[in-house]
């Protein structure tokens, strides 16, 4: 296994990084796919959802919120992309799902493979789960892929619970998805 980078502290990210966190993204996000997912189906999702445009959009978006930490060279090592709010009139399978409000989503949560196993994930979710009581939320939801054990198995160490599926297209396919929420406030830990 390789050693990980040191990291900075999580950080909010700034409009030059979005290059940088698009590069990221599409180096990561083949990792949250079922196998036999295609690099096609992969290519098509990472240039419509993680363009430089879209995160220099999301950067500029107040009610969005891009943490990150940056290796030495100043490369971002991983991050998270946290929508405030309910969640839009398209994701009518995730509204029938969730039950705690006013909510917010942890929409992506990625890291670099030399930084699985690292803490830097745990220390991203803690950073957006403080942000997110800060703000008063009562709680936060996300999709990921069913068959993404890794991905579950940390979530449920940071304290969400499965609440049932929803249907997550990536390029020509459709994926199902486990839908999962915590509690923010009330005592909760926030994992940090
Ligand atoms: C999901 C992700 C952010 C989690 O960060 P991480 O640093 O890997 O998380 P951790 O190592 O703290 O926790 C993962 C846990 O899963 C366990 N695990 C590893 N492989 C596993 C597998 N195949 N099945 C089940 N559990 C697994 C690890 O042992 C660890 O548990 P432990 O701490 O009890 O030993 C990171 O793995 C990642 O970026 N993955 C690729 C992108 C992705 O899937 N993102 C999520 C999109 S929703």
């Amino acid at each position: 296994m390789t050693t990980p980078r040191p990291t900075g502290p999580v950080i909010r990210a700034t409009p030059d990084l979005a290059e940088p966190l698009s590069a990221l993204a599409a180096a990561t996000f083949g990792a949250a796919c079922p196998p036999g997912t295609t690099q096609a189906n992969i290519d098509a999702f990472v240039a419509e959802h993680l363009s430089a445009d879209a995160f220099r959009a999301w950067i500029a978006d107040p009610a969005v919120a891009v943490l990150t930490a940056v290796d030495p060279a100043g490369l971002p090592v991983g991050y998270v992309v946290v929508l405030d709010g309910e969640p839009d009139a398209a994701h009518t399978e995730e509204t029938a799902l969730i039950t705690l409000h006013p909510t917010c989503e942890l929409s992506k949560c990625y890291v670099a493979a030399e930084q699985r196993g690292s803490g830097l994930a745990r220390r991203l979710v803690a950073a957006a789960l403080t942000r997110a009581a800060r703000q008063g939320r009562r709680g936060m939801w996300l999709g990921t892929n069913g068959e993404n054990a890794r991905a579950q198995h940390f979530y449920r160490k940071m304290g969400f619970k499965e609440l049932g599926p929803r249907h997550f297209r990536v390029g020509a396919v459709v994926h199902e998805d486990l839908v999962m929420e915590r509690a923010i406030g009330d005592g909760a830990a926030l994992g940090g």
